[in-house]
């Protein structure tokens, strides 16, 4: 269960955390923004507060933004629960508490999870035409290969959702575009079918969800696991700023971007100067900083505390 919105608020720091020091475990590795530890059967994953844009880790990180994400993930998986298991272990936050005792500062910026096999794809779901999408149609007048109706306008709600897997590349690679056939052949096909099926309905609970309090899920990257008797299980994070794109709704205007609280304010910034997207990554204004975090604040605050009349 996550914290409520105000204890979150009260645990987020002044200054960025980059690494997680001083932890009693063997780290196992160092994603774009998270610590893995290994502790034998679970793993420990503690979000810094590292900014990734382009695939770079940027030299500036949010303060607090791995609270943020953690506490976000801790509420869809308590949402997305009847659709399907996740990867947290159970009673987590005892567990949790247990494993960080003498550390409790990471406790709101980390999840106790079960080791699982990462399946080689990210998941991605989108229900509106956007960024690399948006480019692709632009292109072609398909979305990865997929038919759509022509005329659209940027940012237009597709008549209904589209599953566009991706590649889940090694680090310091870019994730490139799959179609299904693809997907399908790196899967299996019985098992890419039920990636599907699952990724459609997890993408239409948070649309739901998310417009109740007043937000359009543009479009959003689940990552599976298998576990040892051969389920699919939903792992890494969920529906955060970090793996989606938020629109507030009541702004939403096709015909061009949108204002969006997630990473988008950074992609923005990064377009407007002058970088090739290769490291190393410029340092980021202040005002990029302040106005990152208080995007994705203020998507936790609508999800958390903005029910929109919700029974
Ligand atoms: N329950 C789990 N079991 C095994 N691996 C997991 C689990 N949950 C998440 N992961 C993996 O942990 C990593 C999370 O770290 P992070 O989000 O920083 O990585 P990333 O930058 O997105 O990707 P990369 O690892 O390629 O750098 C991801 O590679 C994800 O697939
Ligand atoms: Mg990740």
């Amino acid at each position: 269960m996550h914290l409520p919105y105000e204890e979150i608020v009260a645990a987020l720091p002044d200054k960025p955390l980059q690494n997680a020091v001083g932890l009693p475990y063997p780290l196992l590795a160092s994603g774009k923004v998270r610590d893995i530890f290994d502790l034998g059967e679970h793993l420990l994953i503690v979000a810094s507060d590292r900014l990734s844009a382009f695939d770079v880790v940027l030299p500036e990180g949010i303060p607090g933004k791995g609270v943020i994400l953690t506490q976000m993930s801790l509420y869809w998986f308590a949402e997305s629960a009847p659709i399907i298991d996740n990867h947290l272990v159970p009673d987590h936050a005892a567990a949790l508490a247990e494993a960080l005792r003498g550390h409790p500062e990471y406790i709101p910026r980390s999840m106790l999870v079960r080791k699982l096999r990462p399946l080689p794809i990210e998941a991605v779901v989108r229900g509106y035409i956007s960024g690399s999408s948006w480019r692709d149609y632009v292109l072609h007048g398909t979305v990865f290969g997929q038919r759509v109706p022509g005329g659209l306008l940027e940012s237009a709600k597709l008549p209904f959702p589209l599953f566009t897997p991706t590649t889940k590349a090694e680090k310091g690679g870019h994730d490139e575009p799959l179609n299904l056939e693809q997907c399908a052949a790196l899967l299996g096909r019985e098992r890419h079918e039920e990636v599907y099926d699952a990724s459609m309905r997890l993408y239409a609970m948070g649309a739901a969800a998310a417009k109740s309090a007043g937000l359009i899920l543009a479009d959003t990257k689940f990552e599976f696991g298998i576990d040892e008797s051969g389920n699919l299980i939903l792992i890494d994070e969920i529906l955060t700023p970090d793996s989606s794109r938020y629109w507030p709704k009541d702004e939403y205007e096709p015909g061009g971007p949108q204002p969006a609280f997630d990473k988008q304010f950074v992609r923005d910034y990064l377009e407007s100067i002058r970088w090739d997207k290769s490291p190393p990554a410029p340092h980021l204004p202040h005002e990029v900083v302040e106005g990152t975090r208080s995007r994705y604040l203020f998507a936790l605050k609508k999800l958390l505390t903005d029910d929109g009349g919700r029974p």
